[in-house]
């Protein structure tokens, strides 16, 4: 069994003690896009590059998102912003998040994510980091319901994908704000709401309560997304029994440890150091192409503890691989330690079809490593 999962459901403090059996397998509709199950991976700046897109789909999960994008890079054509809108052939379905304040950038940027091939809009309300909040996006929009529904309204007139909103519980420890601006947007057109039961001045600290997504869901007519602390299986199923979430969203979990996503669509097998390593290769390969040597050397760097901690290899040796100079380095050293990873690599390379789908001419390749 995968690491930090529980497999017993009478683990679960505050939830059901009693044995629940949801079948995360079903599919689901976000709008008119057919999602293959309830797990959802979660958007994760810094995180969720289309590496990790790509092998959350391959371990279950049903829909998978872009990390958070900037309108405003998107408006000055920002290279590196562009960068965010590439999709791969087979990362579909795939939301694209988009944060912002300014209801025309915004209707423009959902275009742009359109054109790019996304199959879902998703829209940032809840990031409670100050450089973004005090621009007047993320979860300040809590606070300002009507501009949020008016960025609503502007972004479902302007693409025919289905929009979908994330937001969290409210700005202030305690709040219940979610529970009213949530069916507001959904009558400004949000064909989907995510929520992370957290305040935004709790950031990550406490724990996410999904009584407040089980109110959600009881005063909205469209699919509830539920997101906070779901590591496990017997986790997924409490929280979807217990809310009628349409599906759960998994983010932290499952950083390093696509092995987390497996066990929730239920197959508890334990990784092989091969398999983690493999997996830990063909991550770092596929985000050099994505980003480039240069940029990555420096972004992989927390992958390999989150890959490699655990339990699942000494300590000295993630601490090894981070003061590595090159990425050819860290894949000898990595190879040393499993050797049989290779075969397993070559399998998992030659199962991967091609990676990228640019539908945009202006997307610039060059910069992160072609396609
Ligand atoms: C490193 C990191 C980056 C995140 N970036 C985003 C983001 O870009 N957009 C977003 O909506 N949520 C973001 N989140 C929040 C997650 O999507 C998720 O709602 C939250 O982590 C709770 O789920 P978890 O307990 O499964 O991690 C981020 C979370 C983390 C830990």
């Amino acid at each position: 069994m995968v690491a930090g999962a529980s497999r017993c459901p009478q683990a679960i403090r505050g939830y059901d003690s009693r044995p629940v059996n949801i079948d995360l397998r079903d599919s689901w509709t976000l709008g008119n896009v057919l999602i293959p199950s309830r797990l959802v991976l979660a958007p994760m700046a810094g995180v969720s590059v289309q590496a990790f897109r790509r092998q959350g789909r391959r371990y279950g999960a049903g829909l998978v998102c872009s990390e958070m994008v900037s309108v405003a890079g998107i408006q000055h054509r920002n290279e590196r912003t562009l960068g965010y809108l590439r999709v791969g052939a087979d990362e579909h379905p795939l939301a694209i998040q988009i944060f912002g304040s300014d209801p025309v950038a915004m209707a423009e940027a959902a275009r742009m994510v359109e054109a790019a091939g996304a199959d879902v809009v998703d829209m940032n309300f809840g990031c409670p980091v100050k450089k973004v909040t005090k621009t007047g996006a993320g979860a300040s929009l809590l606070d300002d319901p009507d501009r949020a529904c008016r960025l609503v309204e502007a972004v479902a007139g302007a693409t025919s994908l289905p929009v979908s909103v994330k937001t969290r519980r409210g700005v202030e420890n305690g709040s219940r704000d979610c529970l009213t601006v949530g069916p507001r947007l959904v009558e400004a057109g949000a064909a989907s709401l995510t929520l992370h039961p957290r305040s935004a001045k709790q950031m990550y600290t406490g724990t996410a309560d999904h009584s407040l997504t089980a109110e959600l869901v009881s005063l909205v007519n469209v699919p509830v997304i539920a997101s906070g602390d779901v590591t496990s299986r017997a986790k997924a199923q409490a929280v979807l029994a217990t809310t009628g979430a349409a599906a759960v969203m998994v983010g932290r979990g499952a950083q390093g440890n696509p092995w987390a996503l497996r066990e929730i669509m239920g197959d508890d097998s334990e990784p092989s150091r091969e398999e983690i390593v493999a997996e830990l290769l063909l991550f770092i390969r596929e985000t050099v192409r994505e980003l480039g040597e240069f940029r990555a050397t420096g972004f992989l760097k927390k992958f390999y503890g989150w890959y490699l901690g655990q339990g699942r290899f000494p300590k000295p040796f993630k601490q090894e691989l981070v003061v590595l100079k090159t990425i050819d380095e860290v894949e000898s050293r990595l190879l040393a330690a499993a050797p049989g990873a290779a075969d397993v690599l070559e399998r998992l390379e030659a199962d991967l079809g091609p990676a990228d789908e640019v539908l945009l001419d202006s997307l610039p390749i060059s910069l992160y490593g072609g396609g």
